[in-house]
């Protein structure tokens, strides 16, 4: 099961969909309770849960991908301790990655919410931290058609232009977003998605199926049609969405 607020996490989901095309999946959109990022901790505590424990049962899944840093950054630990029979994997923002690639001038975009919470990246003392609040809410909103989202980006990152020689997509929503941040920031992008979906490969017990199916639930049902658009978009593909 791989599980975010909204859309984001279909990118790490068409990645491990890539690497492993003969496993089934669900992946889990929580429309109802997006966006994550400018909630409080117990918050997200109680609403991550809730829903978790719905489908998680529903479905009973070997393997939990947490496809979202702010869900990741707040309850990563409460969810192992919970689903302990579930192997949970999560997502960090790719702070490493860009170091490994000797990158220095770092900025990392990630939602209120991780930027607060996340103890992985108080680890890095020189880098630049931002968020733009209204990001992610825009993404669930006008992803088909990205003339708002732009024009939000262009306005809320015109000022780190040039400044930066790596950006940081540390929320799973600005990963789709990726060539208009670069555009916009002229500094290379890093995320987990491969990571992510390599270190699933590294756990999972390979099926001998010949070929997976995959199924979209969205926790609000007037988005069920926006999702199965933007999984088709994004992958190229068109599925049902339960
Ligand atoms: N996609 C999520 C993340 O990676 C959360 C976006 C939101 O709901 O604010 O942080």
């Amino acid at each position: 099961m791989v599980f975010d607020s909204g859309i984001g996490g279909l990118g790490i989901l068409c990645e491990i969909e890539k690497i492993l095309p003969n496993e089934s999946f669900v992946y889990v959109a929580d429309f109802a309770n997006a966006p994550y990022g400018n909630k409080t901790k117990t918050e997200i505590k109680e609403i991550v849960l809730k829903t978790l424990k719905k489908y998680v049962k529903k479905f009973k899944p070997k393997y939990l991908v947490i496809a979202c840093n702010t869900a990741t950054a707040v309850c990563i630990n409460m969810v192992r301790k919970i689903f302990l029979k579930t192997c949970v994997v999560g997502c960090e923002p790719a702070v490493r990655l860009a170091i490994k690639n000797r990158k220095k001038r770092i900025l990392v975009l990630c939602t209120s919410a991780t930027k607060k919470y996340s103890s992985y990246l108080k680890k890095f003392s020189d880098i630049k931290v931002f968020s733009p609040k209204k990001l992610a809410t825009l993404v669930d909103q006008n992803f088909l058609k990205k003339d708002e989202v732009k024009k939000y980006l262009e306005k809320s990152l015109k000022k780190f232009s040039k400044k930066f020689d790596a950006v940081i997509l540390g929320c799973t929503h600005y990963s789709l977003l990726k060539n208009e941040i670069e555009k916009i920031l002229k500094a290379k992008s890093f995320d987990g998605n491969i990571g992510v979906a390599k270190y699933v490969e590294s756990k999972i017990e390979k099926s001998i199926k010949k070929k997976g199916k995959t199924k979209l639930i969205s926790t609000l049902k007037k988005k069920k049609k926006f999702l199965e658009l933007c999984y088709k978009k994004i992958k190229g593909e068109k599925i049902c969405v339960e």
